[in-house]
């Protein structure tokens, strides 16, 4: 049986290597540094035309077709990636009409490529709480995006039970822990339910080293990565690497931080984050008012500073959680947990309000933020990410 997927495991490495290459040699026939520079900013970054996407199933029904003969490196062999692919962001179709139109989904949201066999195995686990509208516009549009890289995959949503505080963070250490308990997943992906892939190049496999950081172009920051250690959004680990960081943390109640301490777990146990080129990770981001229930943390800078004291102590081992219930729908599994309380929020009371800040706080915010991006990431980008 052939294998199907890419076998590098990103572009990025690839356009790099040709782009070495080409450098190299470029170098001595045309001479001087600035011969060099030029040549290896125009081959490592790769170009696409957002302006003219296709449709996100163009040609998915060709799957199980024998192909023509595929050129070098392309993902499938049955279906070349189109690049930008087009998103719906408003008025999503219902749940049925979205399973009619992937036929080969299994129930729990799985699927296999059926002619070949996959070299990648990705869980794709998703926090979740009252989104539903947001939820259909990811499935209709994940499900021929991930078909369209011929991996092996499942679609967790992880809904966290109750009307305490949001904790994505916690529910993202579930969501691992049972999915892996269904299968030997090569690799897990850490997906908000609000961000849609523009770019099936932009492959949904793990680096083998080095966690990844998937979402580095999203419209909302204006197609730039907000500072240089942001790890929120979309990323993704293998099960080492998870492992390694002690996954998650569990204190991370409502909107905020825990992005940055996951980002701070991959330092401080030896990994750095890996990126796709930024042409190439572009996302688009459904927008949505604050939800209730997930309001700005105030204690994440406080909780940041003592990450370094309790990474090892706080996350994949001390987690402790109830599944209430888990469910096969036809185009996603469907995890219920109790993760507990908040136990910052008083019983009966109303949650922390966002503009709670006083003014010296949000100036202490400020400087903290400035400090953590020494490279990139002016004040202008600071205070988009405190007015998310
Ligand atoms: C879709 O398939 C047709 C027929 O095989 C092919 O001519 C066309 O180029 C494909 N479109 C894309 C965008 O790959
Ligand atoms: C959550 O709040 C709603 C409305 O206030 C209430 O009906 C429901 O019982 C609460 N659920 C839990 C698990 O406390
Ligand atoms: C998941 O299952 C729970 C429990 O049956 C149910 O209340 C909830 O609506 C389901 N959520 C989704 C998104 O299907």
């Amino acid at each position: 049986m052939a294998y199907c997927g890419r076998s590098l495991d990103s572009p990025c490495t690839l356009a790099l290597l040709i782009g070495f290459q080409f450098a190299f040699v470029l170098y001595f026939s045309l001479g001087g540094f600035r011969g060099l520079v030029s040549v290896l900013v125009h081959t490592t970054e790769p170009e696409f035309d957002y302006s003219r996407p296709h449709d996100v199933y163009t040609n998915l029904s060709h799957l199980g077709v024998p192909p023509p003969p595929p050129p070098r490196n392309i993902l499938s062999p049955f279906l070349w990636p189109v690049g930008p692919v087009s998103v719906h962001l408003s008025s999503p179709l219902s749940l049925e009409e979205i399973r009619q139109r992937n036929p080969l989904v299994l129930p729990g949201g799985r699927y296999r490529p059926p002619d070949c066999e996959p070299r990648h195995h990705t869980a794709i686990v998703v926090p979740y709480r009252n989104r539903q509208s947001h939820l259909r516009a990811l499935l209709y549009h994940l499900h021929p995006f991930l078909q369209r890289q011929q991996i092996h995959y499942s679609i967790y949503i992880v809904q966290q039970w109750g009307n305490s505080t949001f904790n994505r963070a916690k529910l993202l250490n579930v969501g691992v822990r049972e999915a892996l308990r269904d299968e030997d997943w090569s690799c897990i992906f850490l997906h908000d339910v609000d961000l849609l892939p523009e770019n099936d190049h932009n492959t949904y496999t793990c680096h083998k080293q080095f966690p990844t950081h998937l979402s580095v172009a999203m419209d909302k920051f204006r197609y730039r990565l907000p500072y240089s250690q942001y790890f929120g959004g979309v990323s993704a680990v293998t099960p080492d690497q998870y492992m390694k960081m002690n996954g998650f943390p569990n204190q991370y109640w409502g909107w905020g931080g825990e992005d940055d301490d996951i980002a701070a777990r991959v330092r401080l146990s030896g990994m750095k984050i890996v990126r796709p080129p930024v042409a190439i990770g572009h996302y688009k981001m459904i927008k949505h008012k604050g939800d209730r229930g997930n309001e700005q943390n105030p204690r994440r800078f406080d909780l940041l500073k003592r990450t370094r004291l309790n990474w090892r102590s706080d996350g994949l081992n001390s987690l402790t959680y109830e599944l209430l219930s888990k469910e096969l729908e036809p185009l996603y599994t469907n995890l219920t947990v109790n993760i507990g309380e908040d136990p910052h929020l008083a019983l009966g009371r109303a949650p922390i309000p966002v503009k709670a800040t006083t003014p010296a706080h949000r100036r202490k915010d400020e400087r903290w933020a400035i400090q953590s991006c020494p490279h990139g990431g002016s004040k202008q980008t600071v205070k988009m990410r405190q007015h998310i």
